[in-house]
């Protein structure tokens, strides 16, 4: 089975949705196998986003991302980055298909209530980005 690195967004915990996009995770079979909340400073964000350091909205990202709670997951599950990036829904929330994530929650492209993994590798980076081995238990 695969795994894949989540983060609920600021803008998500800000309005106690954490439990509502857990269901949607367990629900389409993905197993929540370690999870914690914490508030990244800037710098951190800027880390995690590192990628993404030359897009203009770089520095509104890293600013959002630091402005609340986050709670880093990784789900765990058959397919699990291809199926999380299905129950989130497109980067943009207009984008986005009916009963994800993005369409039921998110306020705008940027402050979009979740984070998912692109390919194996790069979820391979960001789970250790968050978590040691110790910490997750399948
Ligand atoms: P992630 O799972 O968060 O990586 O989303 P994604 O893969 O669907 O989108 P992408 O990697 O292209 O962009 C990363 C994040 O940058 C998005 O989730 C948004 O939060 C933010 N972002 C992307 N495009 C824009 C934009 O045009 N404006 C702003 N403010 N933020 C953006
Ligand atoms: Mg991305």
């Amino acid at each position: 089975t695969e795994r894949t690195l989540s983060i609920i967004k600021p803008d998500a915990t800000k309005r106690n949705l954490t439990g509502k996009i857990n269901a949607k995770f367990e629900d389409a079979g993905l197993r929540i196998v370690a999870q914690k909340r914490l508030h990244l400073t800037k710098a951190q964000a800027g880390k995690f986003y590192e990628v993404h350091a030359e897009r203009p909205f770089y520095d509104e990202l890293c600013e959002f991302m630091a402005s609340g709670p986050v709670v880093a997951q990784v789900l765990e599950g058959e397919g699990a980055i291809a199926k999380n990036r299905e129950v989130m829904g497109a980067t943009n929330p207009a984008d986005a298909a009916a009963g994800t994530i993005r369409a039921e929650f998110a306020e705008s492209v940027g402050e979009n209530s979740v984070h998912g993994s692109d390919a194996a590798e790069t979820a391979k980076e960001e789970i250790s980005f968050f978590f040691s081995g110790l910490e997750i238990v399948g």
